[in-house]
C-alpha cells in the first residue's frame, strides 16, 4: 500500500460535461465504498472511490475541479496512472428496504453499493440530487436497479429542491430500514439527524483531506482520533453523531479549519 502500482487505462467514458469514468485492470477483492489513491504523474496523488466493480476491471468516476482532476479528465485509453489500494472500509448492507441518497458526485461512491444491494435482493430507492440536469450522471444505470428519484436545485430535471427534502419524506413515511448516503456534508448531516429521530440505520461516506492514506499523518482526522483513510471513509450514524466536526467544519491541506456552508 506504500507505493503506487502503475496501470494502463483500458477505457474512458464521458458521463456528462464535467464528469468522466476511467477504467483500469484490477483483479483483487474490493468492497463498495473503498477508495484508491490515484497518482497523476507529475501532478498529485488524490483519493477516488471505486465507482464500478467488474470482473477484472474497476472504474473511478470524477468531476473536473482542479489540477489533478483536470489532467485525469484529459487522459485517454493507454495512458498510465498509479494506484494504491483498495483503502479504507466499505458499506455494510442491512435490512430489506434501503434508501440511497447521493448529492453531486456522491453517486460515484455509492453506485457499487447499490449494485451489491440489488444482488442481495433488497428493495431499493435511489435519490440523486444535482445542481442542474447537466450535472447528473449514472441515471440509466440506477434506473435499471431500483426506484430512481431525481432532484435538481433549478428544477431542470426531476423535482425542484434538495435531495435531503425528498429523503426526509421517504424516511418519515417509515418505508426504509437503512439509509446510505454520500454527498455534501450538510446534506448528509441533515439526513443523519432524521435517521436518528426515527432510529433508522445510517451510513455515510465522508470526505476529509487525504495525504498518506496509510493512517500515519493524521491529516484526515474526524471526531476524536478517527481517520477517514483507515476507520472510514464509511461511518455509521452513532459514530458520526459523536463527531463534533461532522456537518460543521473540515480541515484544509495545512490543517486549518474550513467551516461548511449550507447549500
Ligand atoms: C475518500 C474520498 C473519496 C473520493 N472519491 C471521489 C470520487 O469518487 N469522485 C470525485 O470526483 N471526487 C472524489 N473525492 C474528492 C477528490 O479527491 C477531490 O475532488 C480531488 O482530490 C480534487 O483534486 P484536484 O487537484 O483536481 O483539485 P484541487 O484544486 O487540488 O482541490 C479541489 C478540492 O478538492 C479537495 N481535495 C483536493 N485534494 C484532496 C485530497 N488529497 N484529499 C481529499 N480532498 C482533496 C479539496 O476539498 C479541495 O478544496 C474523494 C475524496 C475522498 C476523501
Ligand atoms: S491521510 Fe494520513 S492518516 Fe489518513
Amino acid at each position: 500500500m506504500n507505493y503506487p502500482r502503475f496501470v494502463r487505462i483500458t477505457r474512458v467514458v464521458r458521463e456528462n460535461r464535467n464528469v468522466k469514468s476511467i477504467f483500469f485492470p484490477f483483479e483483487s477483492s474490493i468492497d463498495p465504498g473503498q477508495f484508491f489513491m490515484i497518482t497523476i504523474p507529475g501532478i498529485d496523488e488524490i483519493p477516488m472511490s471505486v465507482s464500478r466493480i467488474l470482473d477484472k476491471e474497476v472504474s473511478i468516476t470524477f468531476r473536473k475541479v482542479g489540477d489533478a482532476t483536470e489532467r485525469l479528465f484529459g487522459m485517454r485509453e493507454g495512458d498510465i496512472i498509479g494506484i494504491r489500494g483498495p483503502l479504507g472500509n466499505g458499506f455494510r448492507i442491512e435490512g430489506d428496504r434501503i434508501l440511497f441518497v447521493a448529492g453531486g458526485t456522491g453517486i460515484a461512491s455509492i453506485a457499487p453499493a447499490v449494485d451489491l444491494a440489488k444482488e442481495l435482493g433488497k428493495d431499493i430507492i435511489v435519490v440523486i440530487g444535482a445542481r442542474t440536469r447537466e450535472d447528473l450522471f449514472f441515471l440509466e444505470r440506477m434506473k435499471k436497479i431500483g426506484k430512481l428519484m431525481v432532484v435538481t436545485d433549478d428544477g431542470s430535471a426531476g423535482r425542484k429542491g434538495l435531495a435531503s427534502d425528498v429523503a426526509k419524506e421517504i424516511i418519515e413515511s417509515n418505508k426504509v430500514d437503512q439509509v446510505i448516503t454520500c454527498g455534501p456534508e450538510m446534506m448528509m448531516k441533515k439526513i443523519l439527524d432524521l435517521c436518528r429521530e426515527r432510529s433508522v440505520d445510517f451510513q455515510a461516506s465522508v470526505e476529509r483531506y487525504i495525504k498518506c492514506g496509510l493512517g500515519l499523518c493524521g491529516q484526515c482526522c474526524i471526531g476524536e482520533g478517527l481517520r477517514v483513510c483507515i476507520e472510514g471513509p464509511v461511518f455509521d450514524g452513532d459514530t458520526l453523531a459523536r463527531c463534533a466536526d461532522f456537518g460543521h467544519y473540515q480541515r484544509d491541506s495545512s490543517g486549518r479549519r474550513v467551516y461548511l456552508k449550507d447549500g
